[in-house]
């Protein structure tokens, strides 16, 4: 049997066989948080059951169960993104909060003058840390901006990183258009400047398979969420030797070496950036659903997306009042289809394309500087994941078919 059996994997998903507004459920909006199927779900009630305790810290079993818990999912994402040691997986509660972390602690180490770059296609989590260290270190942040096809090209490449940059920060694909950017060709002339590169994964990771050594990422980020995992955990990768040169962000239990009254020294990494009790149940369900997508294989996954992807664009793009932003083809681009349908605000067709049963987000998706350059207020966006069919493809282009209609204009 073919193990990409799409029956089968949606009978793993018990939230999408429910229905919304009297319709079968097509849920488009995988961009913004995935589900988590009965195995993921399964294993973090498992743990709470069996092996709940404070990890790192107590002599006990139900400590030790929940440290050897926590450690087996480090274990995991080391060996899903291929990362050369564990001491180089931190665990934080998102997307958010690792990029944060890279721009409170590594912009420590900016200087006047220094250039920090980043693209226009910007998730706001990728553009405000990197704000504020300009603010406070003096230094310029600068954009990558797109060309006539929607991308990121060598020419921008070589103009805006210099030996000035310092970082470039980047997502893989973007959370609007769909665009993977260029990353090795972005890390290799970084590299060649004497920059290093901060990639924000949200939107890659869960859709292919990275390897961070072959990529030569300096820093890799991602959350859970969106990789058929709970919320409340991201993935902070660093070099060794970065993580080792940079200042701890969060002071407090679990980071320290030794305390005195007036001082502390920091414990080694990946503890000096663990400061707290860690999401240990949430760890869990990281590494169940990394597990469930290896089991799928992230090349099958991909091969379901783009097969998807095809089907919904030629569908879409023979509609004349439906525009289609970023590039209209499948070169370098994931499962998301930004559009917006001329005289009608996308918040419209995200409402009517709901009472069809049809979930998908509208608005500027945390990436307002991106809207400015586009010149428009908002998209609708429709994002795809592993568990979605032709047969949801259909109704989306069902409903967007009626949405001009149920707001008064003609066909
Ligand atoms: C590209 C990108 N970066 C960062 C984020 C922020 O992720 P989180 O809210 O999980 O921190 C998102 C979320 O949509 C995203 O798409």
């Amino acid at each position: 049997m073919d193990k990409f059996d799409i029956k089968k994997i949606k009978e793993d998903f018990p939230i999408l066989s429910q229905k919304v507004n009297g319709k079968r459920l097509a849920y488009l909006d995988s961009g913004a948080t995935t589900h988590r199927p009965n195995q993921v779900l399964d294993a973090m009630v498992e743990y709470n059951k069996v092996s709940n305790g404070n990890p790192h810290r107590g002599a006990h079993q139900l400590s030790i169960r929940a440290t050897q818990e926590y450690d087996a999912a480090k274990v995991k994402v080391k060996e899903f993104i291929n990362a050369k040691e564990i001491e180089e997986i931190i665990f934080t509660r998102n997307t958010t909060e690792s990029l944060n972390l890279i721009a409170r602690s590594y912009g420590e180490l900016i200087n006047k003058g220094d250039e920090i770059l980043i693209a226009i296609t910007e998730h706001h989590s990728n553009i405000l840390p990197w704000q504020r260290v300009a603010r406070e270190k003096d230094a310029v942040l600068k954009y990558m901006y797109l060309d006539d096809n929607g991308r990121i090209n060598k020419k921008e490449i070589e103009e805006k990183i210099s030996s000035k940059t310092k970082i470039v920060s980047i997502a893989h694909m973007s959370n609007v258009l769909g665009t993977i950017h260029p990353l090795e060709e972005i890390i290799e002339y970084s590299h060649k400047m004497g920059a290093i590169v901060v990639v924000d994964g949200a939107q890659s990771i869960p859709h292919m398979k990275v390897d961070v050594q072959k990529l030569d990422a300096d820093f890799y980020v991602f959350s859970a969420h969106k990789m058929l995992g709970p919320m409340g955990i991201g993935v902070l990768y660093g070099k060794r030797e970065l993580l080792e040169e940079m200042p701890p962000y969060l002071l407090g239990g679990d980071m320290i070496e030794y305390v005195t009254e007036q001082d502390a020294t920091y414990a080694p990494i990946p503890f000096k950036f663990e400061a707290g009790t860690q999401n240990v149940e949430a760890a869990v369900g990281l590494r169940a659903a990394i597990e469930y997508l290896e089991n799928l294989g992230m090349d099958k996954i991909k091969a379901h997306e783009m097969h998807l992807m095809e089907y919904a664009l030629d569908k879409i793009l023979s509609i004349p009042y439906v525009n289609i932003q970023g590039p209209k083809d499948l070169e370098s681009k994931g499962g998301i289809i930004s559009f917006t349908i001329d005289d009608v605000h996308p918040h419209d067709t995200a409402t009517i394309l709901d009472s069809y049963g049809v979930a998908i987000r509208s608005g500027h998706h945390c990436a307002q500087p991106l809207m400015k350059y586009l010149g428009l207020p908002a998209t609708s966006r429709a994002s795809f994941y592993l568990y979605n069919t032709e047969e949801d493809v259909d109704q989306f282009i069902d409903g967007i078919k009626n949405v001009r209609e149920w707001l008064g204009y003609g066909p």
